[in-house]
């Protein structure tokens, strides 16, 4: 149990950041069975979690998200055994589960008429997006809840994915119940939204399982509809994942007063602040850096973000995917 303090309360307090220990994932697990939202790490991103059950648990993550009703949020689960009641799963996407799970890439299926999760959940549609997520608190929350897990990326619509429980504590701050500090994220990006329900599996989102390991399992992957307004993936929306900062891509150098976020061995000389999201040009490490270096850069001392090439294959195309993204006219 969390320390208990001299008032008798105990020592999480809301919106409080706590280790994930045995006993602070046992008070996560109580908290969400009870309705309330919990912020949790997986291998990706930091989730806003809430009990994929409750109509009312899943209407308050999209009210603290701010989140448009027509953008369904991912239901997560330990692995296949537990996908199937809630999923109709053919064997190509048994075969998708059983490579990549648990991991960076979510399945939308259709959704059994019994599954028993929230209807807002899947925004009307009658397909559902499921993930078994590889963080050992995630899983560990999974199975310690007992119930299916609805989390989208714990931030606010529209912006950076937090990578770090301070991210999460920053931006969310005392409207979580508790945030269980895992560490950073170890591949920084979103998984991989793929639908299933489709003749040739479609890439609805690019994300921490690469085009060309999906390519490998399941033969062709259809690229999904882009940059629209009635997205099939409704979170695909023009702009996303900003900065404050407008965000400036395949820059060279930087501009005056820009910051610069570097790539690769070759960085222009700079004369402003500078991050490299990889100085050895490593695609794994630039995307596990991306958003908390993005978020390190939005500082109003400067008038923009400048980003230099990043090559656009296996988590490059992730990459680029945020980056555009973040980089497009705000509504
Ligand atoms: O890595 C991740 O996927 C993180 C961690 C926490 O698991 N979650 C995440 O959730 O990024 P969120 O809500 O920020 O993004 C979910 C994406 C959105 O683009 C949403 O439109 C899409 O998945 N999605 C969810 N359900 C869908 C469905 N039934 N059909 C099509 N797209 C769906
Ligand atoms: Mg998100």
């Amino acid at each position: 149990m969390p320390p208990a303090l001299r008032d008798g309360t105990s020592a999480v307090m809301p919106g409080k950041i706590v280790q994930a220990t045995p006993e602070a994932i046992s008070e996560a697990a109580r908290l969400l069975r009870e309705g309330n939202l919990v912020a949790f790490p997986t291998e990706t991103v930091y989730g806003l979690g809430g009990d994929a059950t409750s109509e009312t648990a899943v209407a308050r993550i999209f009210a603290i998200k701010a989140r448009p009703h027509f953008n369904p949020v991912i239901v997560h689960v330990p692995g296949i055994a537990e996908a199937e009641p809630l999923a109709e799963l053919d064997e190509r996407a048994r075969e998708a589960a059983r490579r990549f799970w648990p991991g960076a890439l979510t399945l939308v299926l259709r959704r059994r008429a019994d599954a028993g999760l929230s209807l807002l959940a899947s925004a009307g549609l009658d397909t559902l997006a499921l993930r078994a997520p590889a963080h050992p608190v995630a899983q560990q929350l999974l199975r310690a809840t007992g119930k299916q897990i609805a989390a989208p990326s714990a931030n606010r619509s529209g912006r950076v994915s937090p990578t770090t429980a301070a991210h999460v504590a920053d931006e969310l701050g005392d409207d979580v119940a508790l945030i269980l500090d895992g560490g950073g994220c170890i591949v920084g990006l979103e998984s991989t939204v793929l639908d299933m329900t489709v003749t040739t599996p479609a890439l609805l989102r690019p994300g921490g399982v690469s085009v060309e390991a999906l390519t490998e399992v399941l033969g062709p992957i259809a690229a999904g509809e882009s940059n629209s307004d009635t997205p099939r993936s409704p979170g695909q929306l023009v702009s996303h994942y900003a900065p404050r900062l407008a965000l400036r891509m395949d820059a060279a150098a930087p501009r005056a007063g820009e910051a610069l976020l570097a790539f690769g061995p070759c960085q222009p000389p700079s004369l402003t602040e500078m991050l490299n999201l990889s100085p050895r040009g490593n695609l794994t490490e630039a995307a596990a850096n991306l958003f908390a270096m993005m978020r390190r850069l939005d500082r109003p001392e400067f008038t923009g973000i400048a980003v230099m090439p990043i090559p656009d294959t296996g988590l490059g195309r992730a990459i680029n995917d945020r980056l555009r993204r973040a980089a497009a006219p705000r509504s």
